[in-house]
């Protein structure tokens, strides 16, 4: 056994094994749901890794510019400074992986531990195999095994609203960090009431619906995004209240895209991002949304105090410190 890999099973209050370049920790949750939308992720990133690798690399450094911005750094090197500060970096829920490559890169001291519960790990894993100072766990972050007040710094990008218990999570991350450390956390905001239920109704019937269905109906709502922002029309939309509509101009994509239904187009980015951003959207039976306070109570539950706070029509984000 070599002295990463000794490092690594030194980290973890469990014994591991190692498949396919991955630390197996958890590979199946007993949860229906979060088992459900663990298969929907395995699912849309086994889709989108075949994808062309322009159409990829967009979205990444799309992603990594959000990223930024999201979690308040001014630019990519400040980010740097900051990993650079850190020895141990938790990618909690990595997807693809490239988030926590970016980091492996931009802090080659640092050793970064990239979590996901989905078959994503092991795409990620083959991918960035080269990468010294990365690592690759299967398993649930709501369980991490990963041995207390050791974690630095916790980057958990667009995944806490996934997990089966976000506040169990948020308490996971608290245990693992040291303490005055920063957790990075994103969650989905709420929006207005007609896309609130239909939201909701989609979380229910992705359940119940195959995949080759929930891939048509993603296609659909796809090529509806795209028809309507073709169209190119602005409308001055009056505020309605009681249905949480908010009054101003806007593109008519956009305006049936946060009220009624989530049909989300980006010429830039291309058909397939977008159709899997959709099937993203829709397929998961776990995706919790948050107000702001609600987020707030989340983090407070757990003992984390506000650094750095953002938030926008999608979500609320920011770095949080752990208090005790
Ligand atoms: C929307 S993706 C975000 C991926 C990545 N952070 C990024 O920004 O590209 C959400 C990810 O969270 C993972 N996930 C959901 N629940 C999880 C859990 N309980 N434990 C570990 N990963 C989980 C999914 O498998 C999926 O890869």
């Amino acid at each position: 056994m070599n002295n990463l890999n000794m490092k690594i099973k030194d980290l973890f209050k469990t014994d591991i094994i190692k498949k396919k370049n991955v630390f197996i920790i958890s590979d199946k949750s007993q949860n229906y749901n979060q088992q459900q939308t663990n298969d929907a992720f395995s699912d849309k990133w086994r889709k989108y890794n075949q994808e062309d690798i322009n159409q990829k690399e967009k979205l990444f450094k799309l992603q990594k510019k959000w990223y930024l911005k999201l979690y308040n750094f001014s630019n990519e090197k400040e980010l740097q400074s900051y990993l650079r500060t850190k020895k141990i970096i938790l990618d909690a829920g990595c997807g693809l992986g490239y988030k926590a490559k970016w980091f492996a890169d931009l802090s080659p001291n640092s050793l970064v531990i990239a979590m996901d519960y989905s078959d994503a790990i092991f795409f990620a894993a083959k991918e960035y195999k080269k990468k010294k100072n990365l690592v690759f766990v299967k398993n649930d972050l709501a369980d991490t095994k990963i041995k207390k007040n050791l974690i630095d710094y916790i980057s958990c990008d667009q995944v806490i609203h996934h997990t089966e218990n976000p506040q169990k999570t948020m308490k996971e991350f608290n245990r693992i960090l040291k303490t005055n450390s920063e957790l990075a956390v994103y969650v989905y905001a709420k929006k207005s009431l007609p896309r609130e239920l239909i939201d909701d109704h989609f979380r229910n019937k992705s359940k119940l619906t195959s995949k080759i269905e929930m891939w048509k109906f993603s296609k659909q709502v796809t090529e509806l995004g795209k028809r309507l922002s073709e169209l190119k029309i602005d409308i001055d939309v009056p505020e309605i209240s009681l249905l949480g509509i908010k009054a101003g101009k806007m593109n008519i994509q956009r305006f049936i895209y946060w009220n009624f239904l989530k049909c989300y187009w980006n010429e830039e980015l291309g058909k397939q991002t977008s159709l899997s951003i959709n099937y993203d959207w829709y397929s998961p039976s776990n995706a919790f949304r948050y107000h702001k306070d609600e987020f707030e109570k989340l983090l407070v539950n757990a003992n984390f105090k506000i650094s750095k706070y953002h938030s926008e029509e999608a979500c609320h984000a920011g770095r949080f410190l752990k208090i005790q």
